[in-house]
């Protein structure tokens, strides 16, 4: 095999990397999804039922959960899919992430002291960057999709037409952003009265429907250019944003080489910049490689994995960015005598930050995860985005799509800390067409056979989930459902704080640890939605969805029963 890295231009869109990894995999007879909601999974099923693959239930499924869970991902955002195709084990990292508009500057959220803007790069147009999700689903359908792009999208147009109900979720998010909604969000998502709907109540979405149609019908033009394109630059200039046609125009979609590492045998194959869940992700992993975790005590344990997270989050801040504007050492972060040399410095104690160096730590937010895997053993973990809740909570007036707020996710000043409390250097910092440094990590593990697919939301601590039920499955600790539920816990560098579920670190566990020096902080409430399908390499599949919500999993065989309605 040929690994030579390329960087070359085919039919608009930009390719850095053919990628081919092969690991056998027996025949499977069912299919799998799990994503945050059930329509979404549905509509996977859906589309596997009318002769699609994985790709094409991707499609569908990222699509219907911009609808019924718009305040996490949408057509105004973007995201990663990271992607197996079964024939012949290529994997690559689908980038279809937001890029800072041409116009977007260094300092454009400080004020004249240079002081951060409160809430600038958080709400309104100026938040939001130029949206990759819909030229990423024209992609994955036209290059590794066996079905027409109208046809896989046909679930969500479904969906919005004929409403979704009112979850707990929503409420509670919808209420979290209420103050900054613009008046088309408004007439959305609350009811006449200006008010949060009640549970049950349906939320119909007949302009994102036909947003969504002339996707269909026009595919890429049909979103940047156009009626869509033209209302959504009014709405950006008419709430003082800098987006132009030439942004919309010049977003491409890139095809990335997966980040790709080794835990005591067991691959892990994960996101790649402009995410900085991949490295950060291995990093952690190579430093804990060379502890007995397994003969620690829970303590012992958990203040080892809490310094191997602080290490790696610390690089993140200093190092990380978009790699189409940073010369980056990517090999030496992911190396295991860069690993060694971190963990050399692990006591038994902690370190504060303070001591480690002069530097400054970066970011996350809401969004969503999902994972396919489908009967000939294509794989999907995609994780997407608008960034913040609702994201910049301007929705753009007559397509029913929500803006981001992806911006807010770039270091606003080196040292001040984004909406996550993360702070970043200038690798991280603004420039025209680049993209924001992400968490996001869809990632794929496999150990013995056992191929494990997933991801979640949650801002800055995305990794830090991943990591957690990552060395459950590693270590054989429970089943598949265990690893999403399992308590989770967080240090990010700075603030020096380990964060944790209720009652993810035991009262005991508390004691000890803070005589070793730690602050902790017991949130008031859980975090993340984890979505994980697991392969056996007994042909056996197995899928899960977060106990903390709404989400839904389900394994399979796909029938003509699922084709519910096949439009041509
Ligand atoms: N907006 C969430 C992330 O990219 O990390």
């Amino acid at each position: 095999m040929n690994f030579r890295p390329a960087i070359f231009l085919i039919s608009g869109f930009i390719y850095l990397f053919s990628f081919p990894v092969f690991s056998a995999q027996p025949e499977i007879n069912q299919s799998a999804v799990a994503s945050a909601h059930p329509t979404a999974t549905s509509a996977g099923f859906e589309i596997l039922g009318q002769g699609g693959n994985a790709f094409d239930a991707a499609v569908a499924v990222t699509a219907t959960l911009a609808v019924v869970e718009p305040m996490g991902s949408g057509l105004g955002g973007g995201g990663f899919w990271l992607l197996h195709r079964a024939s012949d084990g290529f994997q690559v990292m689908l980038d279809g992430r937001e890029k800072a508009p041409a116009a977007a500057t260094r300092d454009m959220y400080l004020d004249k002291q240079g002081a951060v803007i409160d809430g600038l790069s958080l709400n309104g147009a100026l938040a939001a960057a130029i949206p990759g999700l819909p030229a990423a689903l024209v992609h994955l359908a036209s290059k590794y999709g066996k079905l027409p792009l109208r046809q896989s999208l046909q679930p969500a147009i479904r969906a919005a037409e004929k409403g979704f109900t009112v979850y707990p979720r929503y409420q509670k998010l919808l209420k979290f952003r209420l103050a900054h909604l613009n008046e088309a969000a408004k007439k959305v998502f609350l009811t006449d009265d200006n008010n949060i709907p009640a549970i049950g109540a349906l939320i119909i979405q007949k302009d994102l429907a036909a947003s969504l149609r002339r996707l269909a019908i026009g595919q890429r033009d049909g979103f940047y250019k156009g009626e869509t394109a033209e209302k959504m630059l009014k709405a950006v200039s008419s709430a003082g944003g800098i987006w132009t046609q030439s942004d919309l125009d010049n977003y491409q979609v890139v095809e990335r080489k997966p980040v790709i590492g080794d835990y005591h045998g067991a691959q892990i194959v994960s996101a790649a910049l402009p995410s900085s869940g991949g490295i950060v992700l291995l990093e952690i992993l190579n430093i804990l490689s060379g502890f007995e975790l397994d003969a620690l005590t829970p303590t012992e344990r958990k203040q080892k994995i809490i310094e191997a997270m602080r290490l790696a989050y610390k690089d993140r801040a200093e190092y990380l960015g978009d790699s189409d504007f940073i010369q980056l050492d990517q090999s030496r972060l992911i190396s295991m005598a860069h690993a060694d040399q971190l963990r050399a410095g692990i006591t038994n104690k902690a370190t504060p930050s303070d001591f480690l160096s002069e530097t400054t730590p970066p970011e996350g937010q809401d969004t969503t995860h999902f994972s396919i895997i489908d009967d000939h053993g294509n794989r999907v973990s995609a994780t997407l985005s608008i960034n913040y809740p609702f994201g910049s909570a301007l929705l753009a007036e007559g397509t029913g799509i929500v803006l981001n707020d992806e911006m807010d996710d770039f270091s606003a000043s080196p040292g001040v800390e984004n909406s996550y409390g993360l702070i970043g250097s200038s690798a991280n910092a603004i420039e025209a067409g680049k993209r924001p440094l992400s968490s996001m990590t869809p990632s794929f593990i496999e150990k013995d056979g056992d191929v494990l697919v997933l991801g979640t939301p949650g801002g800055s601590r995305i990794i830090t989930m991943v990591l957690i039920a990552a060395l459950d499955f590693l270590h054989g600790n429970g089943e598949l459902a265990d690893w999403l539920a399992h308590g989770r816990f967080h240090h990010q560098y700075y603030p020096d704080v380990v964060q944790f579920e209720p009652g993810a670190i035991s009262k005991a566990e508390q004691a000890e640890l803070s005589l070793l020096g730690y602050e902790l902080k017991e949130r008031q409430s859980t975090y993340g939605n984890m979505h994980a399908v697991l392969f056996k390499s007994d042909g056996d599949l197995e899928a899960a969805s977060d106990p903390r919500w709404l989400g839904k999993a389900e394994v399979r065989k796909v029938s003509s029963e699922d084709a519910a309605t096949i439009v041509r």
